[in-house]
């Protein structure tokens, strides 16, 4: 772990940056300043600890300042600060490639490197379109994507992904073709549900009647997350996944999984297809490849789609895509830094076994006020308030203030506080969690 580093000053102002998904001047109103980070904690800039619940945005699962990460970090900028990889390669690309196909899931082995997860999301999808015309489907061009789905902000990511305030102001360019499948959220009959809730599986069968309407060979893949997280963690219905891909299979659509934050770890297996046992055609992965150090994201792919690019004359470039910074041998040296940890501690697969304690943890707040339901997998939990009359949202974010007063970072999603601790966390941290999050609940009105 990093050696105590004195915290930053606070910046002279704060008018010129316009911050990400944030409400600028509130936050600028009463802002709170991260300075300093390790472990399970960060420290704000006048010293108080914090216990980081959400993993900074779902990525640092190996916790945080960790040495072999920073180290690996240096090591690579001293020797090569950067490579192209248009044309040209550098060893840890192939090396993290291959580190990554060795813990993917079966079949999955090649890789095509991003820079985010909003990136990965629109490779995939470009992946999809120019794989079908490669084998001469170049009818299959429609995606279907789902409600309340998050892909990222590319213009491809809103386009398939089904959450109205990240689309509507956008929605004169949204891509053509796209259709959605129903969300699977259900409070009647789901509420309460520990693990995968028990109904909804048959509105996969939904994806039958998008494919009647618009016929199988106008259409070129799915994208899901096998658990949405942005939209306020809503859990696949046992047997769903499985039916959505038996549909694909039957119909010739290839199944794109966002594994953006259930990738690496967050829920008990490396990746969530193989904790469902589904495997995708191709699956989107960021955050947790670099333990959130460097930005990196990661498409994986069968094996055959990308077979059916190696076609034509060998001089001929088969995929006209990719990134300046592709495989930065910066981010490259973070993403095998981060595996040699995720595999030394066992931490891709250490979610399993914390995951009861989470679950009683959060559903321990069952009954406290506003409290209208409570869902949780592997390291993940979430707790969904009713939203004040008039006021969406704005429990909930009164709820992460008073966490964050008293020493806990919870991420606010909508109406539901989701909580996604560092794969590292023991369960008295957890415990710790979900008692300031209780007592945030039973304060805030
Ligand atoms: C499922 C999913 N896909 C894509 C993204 C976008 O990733 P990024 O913010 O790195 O672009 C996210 C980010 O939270 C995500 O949760």
């Amino acid at each position: 772990m990093n050696a105590k580093l004195t915290p930053a000053p606070a910046p002279p102002g704060l008018d010129a940056f316009w911050m990400p998904f944030t409400a600028n001047r509130q936050f600028k109103a009463n802002p709170r300043m991260l300075a300093r980070a390790e472990g399970m904690n960060y420290w704000t800039a006048d010293g108080r600890e914090v216990l980081d619940a959400v993993a900074g945005l779902w990525c640092v699962n190996a916790g945080h300042g960790r040495r072999e990460i920073t180290e690996a970090v240096a090591r690579q900028l001293q020797t090569m600060e950067f490579a192209p990889t248009f044309q040209m390669g550098h060893p840890s690309a192939f090396e993290l490639a291959n580190r990554l196909v060795e813990i993917a899931p079966p079949g999955m082995e090649r890789v095509f490197f991003t820079n985010s997860g909003s990136e990965a999301v629109d490779t995939a999808l470009k992946i999809a379109l120019a794989y079908q015309r490669a084998r001469g489907v170049a009818t299959k061009t429609r995606l279907i994507g789902r409600e309340k789905g998050y892909h990222g902000v590319g213009f491809g990511g809103i386009s398939v992904g089904g959450i109205v305030n990240n689309r509507k102001f956008f929605s004169a360019a949204m891509i053509p073709g796209v259709d959605h499948m129903p969300h699977t959220y259900d409070l009647e009959h789901n509420a309460y549900s520990r693990g995968l809730p028990p109904w909804g599986a048959h509105l996969a069968g939904d994806l039958e009647r998008i494919i009647a309407l618009h016929d199988a060979s106008t259409i070129a893949a799915v994208i899901i997350e096998p658990i949405s997280g942005s939209a306020g963690v809503i859990l696949p219905p046992v047997g769903y996944l499985q039916k959505i891909r038996e549909i694909c299979n039957k119909h010739d659509i290839l199944l794109i999984f966002d594994e953006v934050i259930t990738g690496f770890g967050r829920i008990g297996s490396p990746f969530a297809a193989q904790q469902f046992e589904v495997t995708p055609d191709l699956m989107t992965t960021a955050k947790g490849l670099t333990n959130g150090a460097v930005p990196m994201g990661a498409v994986f792919a069968q094996r055959k789609i990308y077979d059916a690019f190696m076609q034509g004359p060998e001089n001929a470039i088969e995929l006209f895509h990719g990134y300046t910074y592709s495989a930065h041998p910066i981010a490259c040296a973070a993403g095998l830094a981060t595996l040699d940890i995720y595999q030394r501690e066992g931490l891709l697969r250490r979610a399993a076994s914390l995951a009861p304690r989470l679950e009683n943890a959060v559903h321990s707040l069952k009954g406290l006020p506003n409290v209208i339901d409570i869902r949780n997998y592997g390291l993940i939990g979430a707790v969904e308030l009713e939203p004040r009359a008039g006021k969406p949202t704005a429990r909930a974010y009164d709820v992460f203030l008073k966490c964050f007063e008293r020493g806990v970072l919870v991420r606010a999603a909508g109406d539901v506080i989701a909580v996604s601790p560092p794969l590292i966390v023991e369960e008295k941290q957890i415990d710790r969690i979900f008692e300031v999050l209780g007592q945030a609940l039973r304060e805030t009105a």
